[in-house]
């Protein structure tokens, strides 16, 4: 890809936000040149263990915004997360702004629909979602300009959403010295994602990449923002030129070893739902465990 869609000499005001709880990073980005703004990945907070929801991040999100007068336009969802739940609706109802997601949205509703036994009711044709972004759509924050990269593998509805000089990567890619998430859920193909990240890696060497998640690997502080330039040099997985084999039979390997997602079956109902918690016939919200179904 060598024609971007997007003013690279912009610099948005990017603001990261750490949820410990699920090592989670919200980002507020900010136009430089208005006070338009957009949420990228917000997170909504759960004691599953007491089916008890509470939105102290998401609140943490609106304060920032209120208090520097921003007006937000855009809740992104890079993919239907597996490890926490979106504060979209939420946030939303509070400060309006519009919930974009990739149109492969429709293929993680079938799929889960399917798991989740929902009824004819679930909707699986996307319509939670006020805008269903295609591979290179672009859209505006306030007056920059932002366009959507889609990037398969770790899920089918993976986007990279890149806005003036900073792209956020959802989970294409972790710091370098994190390599890459996983590519086996269902719908999830590890060389989608390698072909995915060589994409990521296209852009210019010195585009800010911000990550969706950070694990602060080997005990070293959480951080969540490096370069493509960096990246491309030293990620453990896919930097210093691995090649698709390599990088498949690592990602599988590893991957057969991973635990499922502490969060994954109450975050999956609530994704592909845009961040709306389902309900039950009588109206009361109510998640499922599907036994031995994922
Ligand atoms: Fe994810």
């Amino acid at each position: 890809m060598t024609d971007y869609p997007v003013d690279m000499s912009v610099t948005p005001e990017v603001s990261g936000h750490f949820d410990p709880a699920t090592n989670t990073i919200s980002y507020i980005v900010r136009d430089p040149n208005s006070n338009a703004c957009a949420i990228v990945d917000s997170v909504m907070d759960i004691d599953y263990a007491a089916g008890r929801i509470t939105y102290d991040h998401a609140d943490n999100l609106i304060a920032e915004i209120e208090n520097k007068g921003l007006q937000l336009e855009w809740i992104i969802e890079t993919h239907v997360h597996a490890d926490h739940l979106s504060a979209a609706p939420y946030i939303q109802q509070k400060l309006g702004g519009k919930i974009g997601v990739g149109e492969k949205i429709m293929v993680v509703q079938d799929t889960f629909g399917k798991v989740f036994n929902e009824g004819t009711e679930f909707q699986r044709d996307g319509s939670q979602f006020d805008a269903l972004f295609k591979d290179g759509d672009t859209y505006q924050i306030g007056g920059m300009n932002c366009f959507a990269m889609y990037t398969p593998g770790h899920t089918p509805a993976c986007m990279v959403h890149v806005m003036g000089n900073a792209a956020f990567v959802g989970d294409t890619l972790f710091m370098p010295d994190g390599g890459s998430a996983r590519a086996d859920f269902p719908g999830g193909d590890a060389g989608q994602l390698y072909d995915s990240i060589q994409k990521v890696l296209s852009l210019p060497d010195d585009m800010r990449l911000f990550m969706c998640h950070d694990y602060g690997p080997n005990g070293r502080d959480i951080q969540w923002e490096t370069t493509v330039g960096e990246e491309k040099a030293h990620n453990i997985h896919v930097g210093g030129g691995k090649t698709r084999d390599e990088f498949i039979a690592f990602r599988t390997e590893r991957d057969a070893q991973l635990d499922m997602p502490k969060l994954i079956i109450p975050s999956l109902q609530v994704n592909m739902r845009a961040g709306n918690i389902p309900k039950d016939k009588d109206g009361n919200t109510m998640l499922k465990v599907p036994v031995n179904g994922l």
